[in-house]
């Protein structure tokens, strides 16, 4: 693991690359990594570099420390924060979460511990979520007075089914690894010091494949969720039609015909 280079320092967040995977650690362990305003300032400069960066092939965010992932955004800060001001917050997680799921390259959460709040927002944005055994979800906003809004009440009905979200999310009640995994929250469950092998497994399962074909599939899938049938199929035909002019294509045809491993460029 070495240090990323972001051309500058950061405070809350660790940004190390590993064969290509940049591994974003919220770093504020004696607040559970609970976001506050420099927190998203600076993932969102991460998150706009790893997009951007060639050097970049996937992303992994997971908190420091074994209790957490992210406690939700900050609850202090709620204390000064009016009308307008809740609603810029609302704006900036939504921006937050839509670089997430707008990135052309594959972004796991590696949720170790609490993901409550807003980290379970951010951590519904990923394309794929592995947790630890002692990983806990929820939603807990309205014990507070307030709601999910960095697409809390979009995505997590996507991801468990209406039933479930609205249980999750008016009752506030907490949702435990197993549990997360039987309702399709999480994609697996693993020891915590299994964690993050685990997710570079998964990252490295992801980009054995052509990364052209990743992304657009990723972005089908994002624009399609509720479309209808027509406008989703003109959407995976002009996607899936430049594929057909791609490099990767060729070299993943010509790779199964010769029975050898492809070679891909993203080109
Ligand atoms: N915002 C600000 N500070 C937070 C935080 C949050 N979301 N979550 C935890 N912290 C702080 C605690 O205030 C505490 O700080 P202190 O040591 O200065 O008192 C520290 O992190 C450790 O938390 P603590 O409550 O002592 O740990 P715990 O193991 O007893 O409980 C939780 C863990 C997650 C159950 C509990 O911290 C909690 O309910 N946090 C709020 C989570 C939440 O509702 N998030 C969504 C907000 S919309």
């Amino acid at each position: 693991m070495e240090k990323a280079n972001l051309g500058r320092e950061l405070n809350t967040l660790l940004v190390n690359l590993e064969n290509g995977v940049a591994v974003i650690t919220f770093n504020r362990p004696k607040q559970l990594n609970a976001m506050n305003i420099e927190v998203m300032a600076e993932l969102e400069t991460t998150l706009t570099w790893a997009a951007n960066e060639p050097d970049v092939k996937g992303v992994i965010l997971t908190g420091a420390g074994e209790k957490a992932f992210i406690a939700g955004a900050d609850i202090v800060m709620f204390r000064d924060m009016d009308a307008v001001s809740g609603r810029e917050f609302a704006i900036r997680g939504e921006r937050l979460s839509r670089l997430i799921e707008d990135m052309p390259k594959p972004v796991i959460a590696a949720v170790n511990g609490y993901c409550l709040g807003g980290g379970s927002e951010v951590a519904l944005a990923c394309d794929m979520r592995l947790a630890s055994a002692n990983a806990v979800f929820g939603q807990p906003e309205a014990k507070y007075g307030i709601m999910p809004i960095w697409y809390g009440t979009k995505r997590l009905p996507q991801i468990v089914g209406m039933g479930r979200a609205r249980e999750i999310i008016m009752t506030c009640r907490m949702v435990k690894a197993d549990e997360a995994e039987r309702i399709g929250l999480v994609n697996k469950v693993v020891p915590l010091e299994n964690l993050m092998d685990g997710a570079m497994a998964m990252m490295n399962a992801v980009l054995a494949n052509s990364p052209l074909g990743v992304a657009y599939a990723k972005r089908a899938m994002t624009l399609n969720w509720d479309l209808d049938m027509e406008h989703a199929g003109e959407v995976e035909r002009d996607l899936g039609a430049v594929l057909y002019a791609t490099a990767d294509k060729n070299e993943g045809v010509a790779a199964f015909v010769e029975k050898r491993k492809p070679r891909f460029q993203g080109r």
